[in-house]
């Protein structure tokens, strides 16, 4: 398509012929209308010049009878105006005026008629129109009084000039206008288009221009920019589980892999057999609970979790979660506290909240346990606590353990990071960074915080109910 075709084709363009064609149709009737009003004016203007003189010439005629009339006429017809006069007798002989000539039937007709005449004094000029009003005198007499219309016909045609000239102005101006805006509006179209090809060539990286402006064009690729930042980040993490799964889970695999294939090569009797393939079962069970995390962590992230968003009470499984790790707190010397509201509504994913609370109380227990120089016998204290605040509910899980330092915390929120202190207890550095997938998938973040000492981690979660924060 030429360049052309294509800006005739968009729909900027079309909708300046349309508004074109709506302005010009206006535009010729309001001249029209403005023509026609003036010409009107103009008439009853002469008509009642005509009228006054007519009352005048009456009177005369009154007074002085038919010589009267004709002396009046003929000194009138003399004084240069655009006014006309006649008189004739009833054979239609001229006595007075400054007509010369009059359309045939004029004066056998009574009343107003427009007409062609040629004036006395100017027998050789052209015809002109005039607009006349005829009277029948006593005796046969004809009085025919009237008055040029040249003045109305020349304003008629300058009207009618300016009309056309705004019309094609209008016309022209428009059509400029059409194809400046059109040019503008496509170069932008084609800019974004552009990106476009880009993006599909696989450069997620592409933006669509903004140019600022602030209009339709702008809102739009500003949308279109957080849909692309969104499928971008969306496609980053698929890539991070794919990664993950190449990197972290190939290893364990292969060890497993190892392992049996030892057994089989080396094993003498039943029991080694046996031992073999319950360390088999437990590495598989670890294996699925870091396929699972996984999958957890990758539904969060990918914002599938929304679908399951319901109204819940987090200070309930808050307990629950208190309850259940009670036992295992207890084993290690600790005491695990739960200081809950007794209702703490949230909007959100039920099962992510819980696993994510679970996680976290998992590594207060783990990771919780003081110094033995710092313990000084007390038992160290976890407290899990709900409370609200305005429109969410502050989840936090609060130990006395070593804490991390405020430069790994942000480390040890990525995937598979386990940070040295900690690598002689079981784990797969994934906890945390379901965590906070889960608390991104609720509109907050997860924070890591002192406790002095110890580690206090929040996540915010939205409170359920009218007004409640869309996640
Ligand atoms: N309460 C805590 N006190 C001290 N260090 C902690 C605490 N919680 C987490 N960490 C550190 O952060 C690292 C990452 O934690 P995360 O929960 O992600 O993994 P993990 O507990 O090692 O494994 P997983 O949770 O997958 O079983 C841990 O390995 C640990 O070094
Ligand atoms: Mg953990």
């Amino acid at each position: 398509m030429t360049a052309l075709g294509k800006l005739l084709r968009t729909t900027a363009f079309k909708l300046t012929l349309v508004y074109l064609t709506v302005f010009a149709l206006f535009a010729v009737f309001l001249l029209a209308y403005f023509a026609w009003n003036t010409r009107r004016l103009i008439t009853e203007q002469i008509t009642q010049t005509v009228d006054a003189e007519i009352t005048g010439l009456a009177e005369q005629y009154r007074q002085g009878g038919i010589r009267r009339l004709v002396l009046v006429v003929d000194s009138r017809s003399r004084r240069p105006s655009s006014s006309l006069y006649l008189v004739t007798t009833p054979a239609g002989e001229g006595l007075a005026g400054n007509v010369g000539s009059l359309a045939a039937g004029i004066l056998e007709t009574p009343g107003w008629t427009e007409t062609v005449y040629r004036r006395l004094d100017d027998q050789d000029s052209a015809e002109h129109k005039a607009l006349v009003r005829v009277f029948q005198l006593p005796g046969g007499f004809r009085l025919l009084v009237g008055r040029d219309l040249d003045e109305r016909e020349r304003l008629q045609d300058i009207v009618l000039a300016a009309g056309r000239w705004s019309v094609a102005i209008v016309v022209v101006l428009g059509i400029a206008g059409g194809f400046f805006v059109t040019r503008r509006v496509l170069k932008r179209v084609d800019a974004m288009t552009e990106t476009t090809r880009t993006i599909m060539g696989g450069d997620l990286a592409g933006r669509l221009p903004v140019a600022g402006t602030g209009d339709e064009l702008d809102r739009l690729a500003e949308n279109l920019n957080v849909m692309l930042e969104r499928i971008e980040a969306l496609m980053h993490g698929l890539k991070e589980v794919s990664d993950n799964i190449a990197h972290d889970l190939k290893t364990p695999l292969t060890r497993l892999r190892n392992r049996c294939e030892e057994a089989l090569r080396l094993a003498e009797d039943e029991s080694q057999y046996r031992s073999a393939l319950e360390t088999t079962i437990e590495e598989s069970d670890a294996l699925i609970r870091t396929f699972n995390a996984l999958l957890m962590i990758a539904r969060a992230e990918s914002g599938q979790g929304r679908d399951n968003m319901i109204d819940f009470d987090v200070a309930e499984i808050a307990r629950g979660v208190g309850e259940l790790y009670e036992p295992l707190a207890d084993d290690k010397g600790l005491s695990l506290k739960v200081d809950a509201p007794d209702a703490a509504p949230v909007h959100g994913n039920r099962e992510l909240v819980s696993q994510a609370l679970a996680n976290l109380v998992d590594n207060a227990i783990k990771y919780g346990t003081p110094n033995a120089s710092a313990a000084n016998g007390a038992p160290s204290e976890i407290v899990v606590k709900a409370q609200g605040e305005g429109d969410r509910i502050l989840l936090t899980v609060a130990d006395g353990g070593p804490g991390i330092p405020e430069a790994d915390r942000g480390r040890a929120i990525e995937r598979f990071v386990r940070l040295e202190q900690s690598r002689s207890k079981p784990g797969s550095g994934l906890g945390l960074s379901l965590v906070s997938a889960v608390a991104r998938l609720h509109g907050g973040e997860l924070k890591l915080e002192d406790n002095h000492p110890g580690l206090r981690t929040v996540i915010t979660l939205p409170r359920a109910g009218p007004g409640q924060v869309a996640a």
